[in-house]
């Protein structure tokens, strides 16, 4: 079950399933906060050269979207635990915002192994949809890690809107807050221990909303966050189960017939060390 947004797990090999990264990338697109990426670049050697970890990258979904928004040659560093997203992550191709193409490398780990010396040469420190599944430990840990910034992206925050509203909607919502945290993952309280952490290492630190938006028009991407949100539910309140299969069906009708719509409340976090915002 992947935290972040709820998403399947169907795949055998990887826990979680590259379709529901590649099905929720447009969104987490028209999701991100742009205003955040003035404040980045003002941090950033303005031409470049730029070294770039991105933490838990999965198949590399923000680097396709950050790499041309920044100038100068750039070379990624994607990094993750699961070996099958890195695979698929080593055939992308970044360009920067200035055409030019950037190296990338991958790497496979774990953040809660990471050293200052890892990132040693490090300009920014990015990661996107990660927050959520760590524990305060593996966050403090990016925070000890990165002398750079770090713009960690799309932390769910715990706050889901549907329309119309279902008599069941705020059992559900509760029922997946309590799945993400649980075994001491951070779940919503993500971008508060992150601003924590950063900020007792003097760090500078902004927050913007990046919610999801799902209207008619993503409904396929709708219907699969229903599906693992309501699982998600279900597995850590099994006695939710009966009222949660009917909440699903009817959920998933209003989606299909196009009368569904849901707001998914992310945060985008930049943390800037002392001395460079
Ligand atoms: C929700 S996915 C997001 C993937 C990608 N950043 C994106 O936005 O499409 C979370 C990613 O973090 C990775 N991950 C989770 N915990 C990790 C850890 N402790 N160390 C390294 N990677 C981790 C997972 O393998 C997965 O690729």
């Amino acid at each position: 079950m992947n935290a972040n947004g709820a998403g399947g797990s169907s795949a055998e090999t990887s826990a979680f399933d590259p379709a529901w990264l590649a099905l929720r990338e447009s969104a987490d697109a028209a999701a991100r906060a742009a205003d955040l990426l003035g404040p980045l670049r003002a941090a950033l050697p303005p031409d470049g050269p730029l070294t770039i970890w991105d933490l838990g990258c999965g198949t590399g979904s923000l680097g396709r979207w950050l790499s041309g928004r920044l100038r100068g040659p750039q070379h990624w560093i994607l990094h993750d635990n699961d070996p099958v997203l890195l695979d698929q992550a080593r055939g992308n191709i970044y360009t920067s915002a200035d055409g030019l193409p950037a190296t990338i490398e991958t790497r496979k780990g774990d953040v809660g192994a990471l050293h200052a010396s890892d990132l040693v040469g490090a300009s920014l420190v990015t990661a996107s949809a990660l927050l959520d599944v760590l524990t305060a430990a593996e966050i403090d840990t990016i925070a000890a890690a990165a002398a750079c910034p770090a713009l960690l992206t799309l932390s769910v925050v715990g706050r889901v809107r549907l329309s119309p509203p279902d008599p069941l909607d705020a059992e559900v919502a509760g029922a997946f807050d309590a799945h993400q945290r649980r075994d001491g993952r951070l779940g919503p309280d993500a971008v508060t221990a992150a601003t924590e952490a950063f900020g007792r290492r003097g760090a500078t630190v902004l927050t913007r909303s990046s919610p999801w938006r799902l209207g008619p028009g993503q409904s396929a991407l709708t219907a699969a966050w229903l599906r693992g949100w309501v699982a998600a539910a279900v597995e850590q309140r099994p006695g939710l189960a009966p009222a949660a299969d009917a909440y699903l069906r009817r959920r998933l009708d209003e989606c299909t017939a196009g009368g569904l719509s849901a707001e998914v409340q992310h945060v985008d976090l930049l943390a800037l060390p002392g001395g460079s915002s």
